[in-house]
């Protein structure tokens, strides 16, 4: 349960639901997280008032959106940081073996999912130190860490969550970023680029929200009968691809699955039809390129999310050969506003209700 909010004392101020209102508010908890973290970044001092051992290797845990918000976290420190990085879903990660100095990255928006709490028990981290990236500071999750990056995101309601991944990105990318710098792993004037792009996230934000109402109306309309949706990326636009396809299924009750791109040829190509929407991050490998081509061939509808000829231009405002040329190695985070308002407006138009799907609950205590 939500020890610290309910919904009884919290409004949709002047939105149609909750989903929309967490939605709307990302671009401001983007800025609340990035002025009080972005100053510490690149002194490494961030990551120095944590007071963890050094650390040769990362275990990312979590469930949900959580864990897809550690999987962006880890693909920073492996892409940035040549950091070994494992991901363990939190159900299926009673077996895992703990070498020493891990850091372990548990992510819960509640802090109080069974899952994720009961994994933390069985794992044996005496030689690993734990660090929880939660919404709830007061959480069981946050009283068993070592430490505890809060993501400040406010009260979220809606049981799909919107605001507190972006919250958790950008936290964890911060403390990514500052724990690269303090150990030597990232030079500082790489660190300053990758900083600066997390300085522009409330503003890439804003665009994608704009952006999204503007186009995503008339494409939801074309694909309310379809039953099945394919999303693809390369990169960590893979884990933006599976968030997608996560909060389709949890608010339209339709099909969804995820893919990286390359392996589209290697069997998930046999469901592309004529008119089978499949919806594409483009976060810059021009590799891309090929898999959208099959599936034009194929008669697919495809959503281009950033990129050239994209259906959606959310991704670094348009600036190819801008500040951000090169270095956007973890996001596009950004590309996440499209997926969860495409999700919520194809729902809406098949009459669900996106503040409590069926069947799901916000936070679960059972495993
Ligand atoms: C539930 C919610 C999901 C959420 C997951 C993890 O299944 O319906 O939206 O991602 O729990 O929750 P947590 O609180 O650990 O982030």
């Amino acid at each position: 349960a939500d020890s610290v909010w309910t919904g009884a004392s919290i409004g949709v101020d002047g939105h149609p639901d909750f989903m929309s209102k967490e939605i709307a508010e990302q671009p401001d908890v983007a800025a609340r997280i990035v002025d009080r973290l972005a100053p510490h970044v690149l002194d490494g001092s961030l990551w120095a008032d944590l007071a963890l051992p050094r650390f040769d290797r990362v275990t990312v845990i979590g469930c949900g959106t959580s864990l897809n918000a550690g999987r962006m976290i880890g693909g920073a420190l492996s892409s940035l940081g040549r950091v070994p990085v494992r991901t363990l879903v939190a159900s299926e990660a009673a077996d895992a073996v703990m070498e020493p100095r891990t850091l372990v990255l548990a992510l819960s928006q509640s802090g109080e999912t069974a899952d994720l709490l009961n994994a933390i028990e069985r794992l044996d981290l005496s030689r690993s130190s734990l660090v929880a990236i939660t919404n709830n500071e007061h959480s069981t999750l946050a009283r068993q860490a070592d430490s505890v990056l809060t993501c400040d995101a406010g009260p979220e309601i809606g049981v799909a969550a919107t605001k507190t991944f972006v919250a958790q990105v950008i936290t964890g990318v911060a403390a990514a970023l500052s724990a690269l710098v303090a150990s030597e792993r990232m030079l500082r004037s790489d660190a300053v680029r990758h900083s600066d792009e997390l300085r522009l996230m409330p503003e890439l934000l804003a665009h994608a929200i704009a952006v999204s109402h503007e186009v995503l109306p008339s494409i939801v309309a074309g694909v309310l009968d379809e039953p099945g949706f394919l999303f693809l990326g390369q990169g960590t636009g893979v884990v933006l691809a599976a968030e997608g396809a996560l909060k389709l299924k949890e608010l339209s009750y339709r099909w969804a699955e995820h893919q990286p791109a390359g392996e589209l040829k290697h069997g998930p190509l046999a469901l592309v039809d004529r008119g089978t929407p499949v919806l594409v991050i483009d976060s810059g490998d021009p590799r891309i390129d090929r898999s959208i081509a099959e599936v034009d061939a194929r008669g697919g509808r495809i959503v281009r999310i950033g990129g050239p000829g994209s259906t959606v231009p959310v991704v670094g405002l348009g600036r190819p050969a801008g500040p951000m040329a090169g270095a956007r190695r973890w996001g596009p985070l950004e590309a996440v506003v499209p997926l969860q308002i495409f999700a919520r407006d194809l729902a809406l138009a098949l009459g669900r209700d996106v503040d409590k799907p069926r069947n799901l609950a916000k936070s679960v205590t059972v495993e």
